[in-house]
C-alpha cells in the first residue's frame, strides 16, 4: 500500500525495474515488494516498466495486480518519462527478468522500448545497469551480447538461485538471487543469509 504523505521518508535515491517477458516474474515481484517496504523506508523510489510480454507472463506467474504495490508504473511505448533522459539522473536500474531479445536490443542499442532506452541511458551516463537474464541453455548470440554489455559495463547475471543460505521456501530461493541484484545495484539489504564461512561442525572432508 502506499505509504501516507505525511509519514513517507524523503526520497534519497530512485531506481528502475524493467520487467520482461523472460520466466522468472516472481524475482520481479519479489524486489517489487522489497522496494515497497525496506526500500520505501530507505528513501528509495522504484519506478516500475513492464513490456508487454513482462505483463503477460506476471500474469500468468504471478497474477497480483503489480499496481496494488504502490509503485509508480510505467507504459513500455512512453518516451517521454523522466528516466529516458540522462539529464534526470536516476540511481540504478534493474531488469529483471531480463529477455534475450531484450539483452540483444540493448547490447546493439535498439531503444525499442522504454526498457531499452532506459538501459541505454544508464549505460552512457555510467550508471548501475544490473541485467538479470533468465534463459537456459544459452546461444552463441545471446552469450556474445552479455559479453557486449560486460564491456560496456552493465552487471549482466543469471536468475540462478544459490543453496548454500540452505532456503527453505521458494521466496528464500528468489531472494539468493534478489539480493545480489541489489547488491550490485548499491541497495543495502538482508534478503539473504550472507556466506561467513563454513562451519567446520558440519562435517565433510577436512
Ligand atoms: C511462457 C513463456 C516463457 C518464456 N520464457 C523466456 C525466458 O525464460 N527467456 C527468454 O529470453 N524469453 C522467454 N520467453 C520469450 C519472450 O517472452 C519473448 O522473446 C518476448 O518477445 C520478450 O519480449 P520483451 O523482451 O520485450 O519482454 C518466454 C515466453 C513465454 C510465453
Amino acid at each position: 500500500m502506499p505509504p501516507d504523505e505525511d509519514t513517507a521518508p524523503p526520497v534519497r535515491r530512485r531506481v528502475v525495474i524493467g520487467v520482461s517477458g523472460a520466466s522468472g516474474a516472481p524475482y520481479a515481484e519479489r524486489m517489487m515488494r522489497f522496494f515497497a517496504g525496506p526500500g520505501r523506508a530507505a528513501g528509495i523510489e522504484a519506478h516500475v516498466v513492464f513490456s508487454k510480454f513482462g505483463r503477460l507472463n506476471w500474469a500468468d506467474e504471478v497474477g497480483t495486480d503489480p499496481a496494488s504495490y504502490g509503485l509508480p508504473l510505467y507504459n513500455p511505448g512512453d518516451m517521454t518519462v523522466p528516466f529516458a533522459s540522462g539529464s534526470a539522473r536516476f540511481d540504478a536500474m534493474c531488469v529483471v527478468p531480463c529477455s534475450a531479445g531484450q539483452v540483444g536490443r540493448i547490447a546493439t542499442g535498439v531503444s525499442a522500448d522504454l526498457i531499452g532506452r532506459a538501459a541505454d541511458v544508464f549505460l552512457k551516463e555510467r550508471r548501475p545497469l544490473v541485467l538479470v537474464v533468465r534463459e537456459t541453455p544459452y546461444s552463441l548470440i545471446l552469450l556474445r551480447n552479455m559479453a557486449t554489455l560486460t564491456e560496456a559495463g552493465a552487471t549482466v547475471m543469471s536468475a540462478a538461485p544459490s543453496f548454500y543460505s540452505q532456503p527453505k521456501t521458494i521466496e528464500a530461493l528468489l531472494d539468493t538471487v534478489v539480493a545480489r541484484a541489489l547488491d550490485r545495484m548499491g541497495i543495502d539489504n538482508s534478503l539473504m543469509k550472507r556466506w561467513a564461512g563454513r562451519d567446520p561442525s558440519a562435517g565433510g572432508p577436512a
